[in-house]
C-alpha cells in the first residue's frame, strides 16, 4: 500500500512548496483543500497543515474539525495552523508586536524532543507571520524560540501533534528539510520508500488493472509529458495505446518528422496526421490570438477525433494532465482566473465519450522528468523547451499563412540551433522567435529592402508564472541575427526582447 500524507491547504503561498519538500524526502504527499477534506484512508500515515493568508482572529478564516485529526493521526501545523491549534484549545493568537517576517534563529531549542532532532539552537528559521500565539494550554510544551516568538514551536503533551511558526519548507529555514524529515520518518513512521522506480513499478500495475484489454487513445504532442504518459501506458498495456501526432503546420522546422523517428525507437504505436491544410484554412484571415486560438482548439480536437474513430472499440482516452493542474482546478480560491484561453486547448473534446486516464496526475513537471529518466527517454524530449499547443501560430502577430510560418521555422531553428551550439539551450526556460508584421527600412548590397522583423525571446523560469529575460551574451546574439539577417529571405531586421513576466507573458499573443 502507498503510504501518504495528507497537506491540509488553508490557501498559503507556500503549500505546494511544502509538498515539493516532502516529495524530496521520498515521501508521497497530496494537498487538499481545507474545505473539501476526503475520507481519510488507512494508507495515510500522517497530516501537515499549512499556513494561510488569513488570521485565524477573523470571522471569515478557514475552520476545520481538529478532533478527526487530533490523537488520531500525527499531526505537524505550520504557522496558520499553529495559531489556529493553540487557538481552538484554549490558547490565545494576538497580531504580532514585533515584525515576524524573514530570518530569525532559534535561542531555545527542546533538542531530545523527536521533532527537533539533529537542530542545534541557532539554526535559522523563515518567519511570515502577522500574529502571534501568546498563551498556549497547560497541556502544550514550548520546544522552540526565537527573540521575538516565544511559541516558535510547540509539542502537544501525550500526543502526536506538532506546530511551527516558522516555515520549514522555505529554504532560508536551514534546518527545514531536517524538521520535515524528522516529523515524517521519527513521528509518522515513513519508509522514505516513494522514488521514481516505485512510482513507475507501482504505475504499471496500475494501469495494467485499471485498463485490462481495452484499448487506449492518447494525443502525443512531441512535449515530456504526453511522452511520459505514453511511455508508461505502453509499458502497461502494448499495443492496447494508440498514440495520435497531429501535424498541425504550426510545429517548428522538421519538429514533426524529428519527434516521430525520436518515439519510433520506443515502440510505441504512433498514428501520425497530416492536418497542415486543414489548420492553416481554419486560420486564415483571423486576426485575434483568442480567434487564432479557438479555431486551432477546434480543428485539434476534429482531426483527433477522426483519427481517434479509426480505432475500433476505444474505450479511453488518456492525457498528460500533471499535479499542478489538478491542484489548479481544486484549489482552496478555486481555478485561476483565465488571461490567455490556452492552457486548454486540446482538452478534452467531450462528445468523445471516453474515460479518462490520467497517469501522471501526482506528478510535478521536475518529477515527470525524474520518471522519464526512469523509463530511459531521450533527453533530446525530456530537456525540451515548453512549445504551446498553438504552436508558431501564436508567435506570429496577427493572421498566420503558409509564407509567414516557412520563414518563421527558418528563422526559429538558426536561433534553437546556435542556443545548443554555443551551450546555452538548457540554461534557457523557453526560447522562441516571433514574427513581426512590421515592414522596416534596410539596405542589402546596394539595395533598399523592406522587410518583416523577427524577434528573438528567451526567458529563465520556473513554472512559466513568472519569468524573467535572460541576458544571452552579445555575441551569441550577434551571430543569431547575422544568420537570421542573412539566410532568411524577408527578414532585415532581428531584435531582442527584454521584457519580464509580468507584466510582458512569455509569449506576444
Ligand atoms: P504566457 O504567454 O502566458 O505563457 O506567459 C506561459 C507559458 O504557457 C505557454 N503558453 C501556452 N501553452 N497553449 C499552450 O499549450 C497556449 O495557448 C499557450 N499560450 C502560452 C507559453 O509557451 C509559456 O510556456
Amino acid at each position: 500500500m502507498l503510504e501518504k500524507i495528507i497537506i491540509i491547504d488553508f490557501g498559503s503561498q507556500y503549500t505546494q512548496l511544502i509538498a515539493r519538500r516532502v516529495r524530496e524526502l521520498n515521501v508521497y504527499c497530496e494537498i487538499h483543500p481545507f474545505n473539501n477534506i476526503p475520507e481519510i484512508s488507512s494508507d495515510v500515515k500522517g497530516i501537515i497543515f499549512s499556513g494561510s493568508p488569513y488570521s485565524v482572529r477573523q470571522e471569515d478564516a478557514p475552520q476545520i474539525d481538529l478532533a478527526k485529526f487530533h490523537q488520531k493521526y500525527p499531526v505537524l501545523a505550520v504557522c496558520y495552523g499553529a495559531q489556529y491549534i493553540a487557538q481552538y484549545s484554549g490558547g490565545d493568537v494576538q497580531p504580532s508586536s514585533t515584525r515576524e517576517y524573514g530570518r530569525a534563529n532559534l535561542n531555545f531549542v527542546v533538542s531530545e524532543n523527536k521533532l527537533f532532532k539533529n537542530i542545534n539552537t541557532n539554526s535559522q528559521v523563515w518567519m511570515s507571520h502577522g500574529d502571534t500565539i501568546t498563551v498556549v494550554p497547560d497541556n502544550f510544551e514550548i520546544i522552540a524560540s526565537t527573540d521575538n516568538v516565544r511559541v516558535a514551536a510547540y509539542h502537544v503533551k501525550d500526543s502526536d501533534t506538532y506546530a511551527i511558526q516558522f516555515h520549514p519548507e522555505v529554504t532560508h529555514s536551514t534546518d527545514g528539510k531536517q524538521l520535515l524529515e524528522n516529523f515524517l520518518v521519527d513521528i509518522c513512521g515513513l519508509s522514505q520508500s516513494w522514488t521514481s522506480d516505485a512510482f513507475v513499478d507501482s504505475t504499471i500495475a496500475e494501469l495494467k488493472e485499471k485498463l485490462g484489454n481495452d484499448k487506449v487513445v492518447l494525443g502525443l504532442s512531441g512535449g515530456v509529458d504526453s511522452s511520459v504518459a505514453a511511455i508508461l501506458l505502453h509499458k502497461a498495456i502494448g499495443a492496447n495505446l494508440h498514440c495520435i501526432f497531429v501535424d498541425n503546420g504550426l510545429l517548428r522546422k522538421d519538429e514533426y518528422e524529428a519527434v516521430l523517428e525520436q518515439y519510433k525507437h520506443l515502440g510505441l504505436n504512433i498514428k501520425g496526421v497530416d492536418a497542415k491544410e486543414r489548420f492553416l484554412s481554419q486560420l486564415a484571415g483571423l486576426k485575434d490570438p483568442e480567434l487564432k486560438r479557438k479555431a486551432i482548439g477546434r480543428v485539434f480536437i476534429e482531426v483527433f477525433d477522426d483519427a481517434a474513430h479509426e480505432v475500433q472499440d476505444v474505450k479511453w482516452l488518456a492525457q498528460g494532465t500533471i499535479y499542478p493542474d489538478v491542484i489548479e482546478s481544486i484549489s482552496v480560491n478555486g481555478p485561476s482566473a483565465t488571461i490567455k484561453s490556452h492552457h486548454n486547448v486540446g482538452g478534452l473534446p467531450d462528445f468523445m465519450k471516453l474515460k479518462v486516464v490520467e497517469p501522471l496526475k501526482t506528478l510535478f513537471k521536475d518529477e515527470v522528468r525524474r520518471v522519464g529518466k526512469t523509463l530511459g527517454l531521450d533527453s533530446f524530449i525530456l530537456g525540451r523547451h515548453p512549445f504551446p499547443g498553438p504552436g508558431l501560430a501564436i508567435r506570429i502577430l496577427g493572421d498566420v499563412t503558409a509564407e509567414k510560418v516557412a520563414i518563421l521555422q527558418e528563422a526559429d531553428a538558426i536561433y534553437i540551433n546556435n542556443l545548443r551550439e554555443a551551450g546555452l539551450y538548457d540554461q534557457v526556460w523557453q526560447a522562441g522567435a516571433i514574427f513581426l508584421p512590421v515592414q522596416s527600412v534596410g539596405v542589402m548590397g546596394d539595395e533598399r529592402t523592406y522587410e518583416n522583423v523577427i524577434c528573438l525571446r528567451a526567458v529563465e523560469s520556473v513554472d512559466g508564472m513568472t519569468a524573467d529575460w535572460c541576458h544571452l551574451p552579445y555575441p551569441v546574439l550577434a551571430k543569431i541575427s547575422n544568420e537570421i539577417i542573412n539566410k532568411v529571405k524577408g527578414i532585415n531586421r532581428v531584435v531582442y526582447d527584454i521584457s519580464s513576466k509580468p507584466p510582458a507573458t512569455i509569449e506576444w499573443e
